[in-house]
């Protein structure tokens, strides 16, 4: 478990893009409803990112294999940032944040200008549990040297956002170049999907054929990739990271002995419910006893 400064404490987070912009997506609220899904173990969960403006990106919902596929424990993703704009979320669910049944994180990205106004409009809404600058997404940024930018970016956030900063980078971020300059102004770490020529050197992404030439790998088979960063920035800082990855109960065990992990992030477990169903009813179960 970790805890905000405003006291909210996180030891689950449903992660970027698996919930979309409020209240799931429909079939985890259908399997939610008719019980196989117990979501009250999720402390939090991450909105789908979203940006200043509306952006197509590459999912649509008439082809979603055109964006999404499935693999070998785990997912790949090419949606980019599909998402109707940080207006349309300020007008349709922000005044309803109280009625949500999970309090939420706003994913944000942009670039500097964008998340100043942003935060500008996010502050009106005071039941935000934190922003979360996703600074890692495999399809979109596609520069992860640029590591000034990211540095001015969390800076800007955090002397206007009224809320607490998550920082969302990529395994090919060096941190070092990073986390240094940035340590005072944000309260934890999570960690993207995986670019595909990282996991997969020297194969071709099996969205290439529609001119995707880069896109995101997450769950399972990503975890030696995801693990060993999450573990490189707990061993330079004290600013908690949220470990990405989990796929079983005993992740969140093995992790906990490991690495003394105290936060988790669910990402591509949602598209595999009977796996997402074990750990949180493991979670729901250790909760009973404690
Ligand atoms: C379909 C899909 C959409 C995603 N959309 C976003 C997004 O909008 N913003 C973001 O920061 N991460 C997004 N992600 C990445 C996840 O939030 C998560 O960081 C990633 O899947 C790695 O975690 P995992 O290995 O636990 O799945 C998305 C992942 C998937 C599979």
């Amino acid at each position: 478990m970790i805890e905000l400064s405003t006291g909210f404490k996180i030891e689950i987070m449903g992660a970027s893009g698996t919930f979309g912009f409020n209240k799931g997506y429909l079939p985890d609220r259908i399997l939610s409803r008719i019980g196989y899904l117990d979501f009250s173990a999720i402390d939090v969960v991450v909105t789908k990112t979203m940006t200043r403006h509306p952006e197509e990106g590459n999912y649509v919902w008439y082809k979603p294999w055109g964006s999404i596929r499935f693999i070998k424990d785990g997912i790949v993703n090419a949606v980019g940032l599909t998402n109707p704009g940080i207006e349309w979320w300020c007008r349709e669910v922000g005044p309803k944040l109280d009625s949500l049944k999970i309090p939420l994180i706003i994913s944000i990205a942009g670039n500097a200008n964008e998340i100043k106004e942003m935060a500008l409009m996010l502050n009106k809404f005071k039941n935000i549990v934190a922003i979360e600058l996703n600074e890692g997404c495999p399809n979109v940024c596609n520069n992860f040297q640029d590591t000034e930018e990211v540095i001015e970016k969390i800076k800007i956030l955090s002397k206007i956002s009224i809320f607490p900063i998550i920082l969302k980078l990529s395994v090919v971020h060096q941190p070092e170049k990073i986390i240094p300059y940035i340590e005072d102004f944000i309260e934890a770490i999570s960690i993207n999907s995986v670019p595909w020529s990282v996991a997969f050197p020297n194969q071709e992404n099996p969205f290439k054929r529609y001119g995707i030439e880069e896109c995101g790998v997450s769950g399972k088979i990503i975890q030696s990739h995801t693990w060993s960063f999450a573990y490189e920035i707990s061993e330079m800082i004290s600013i908690p990271v949220i470990w990405p990855s989990v796929w079983e109960s005993s992740d969140i065990r093995e992790l906990k002995k490991m690495a003394n992990a105290k936060a988790f992030s669910f990402g591509s477990i949602f598209f595999y419910p009977w796996k997402l169903r074990e750990v949180l009813n493991k979670i729901g179960q250790n909760k009973k006893d404690s």
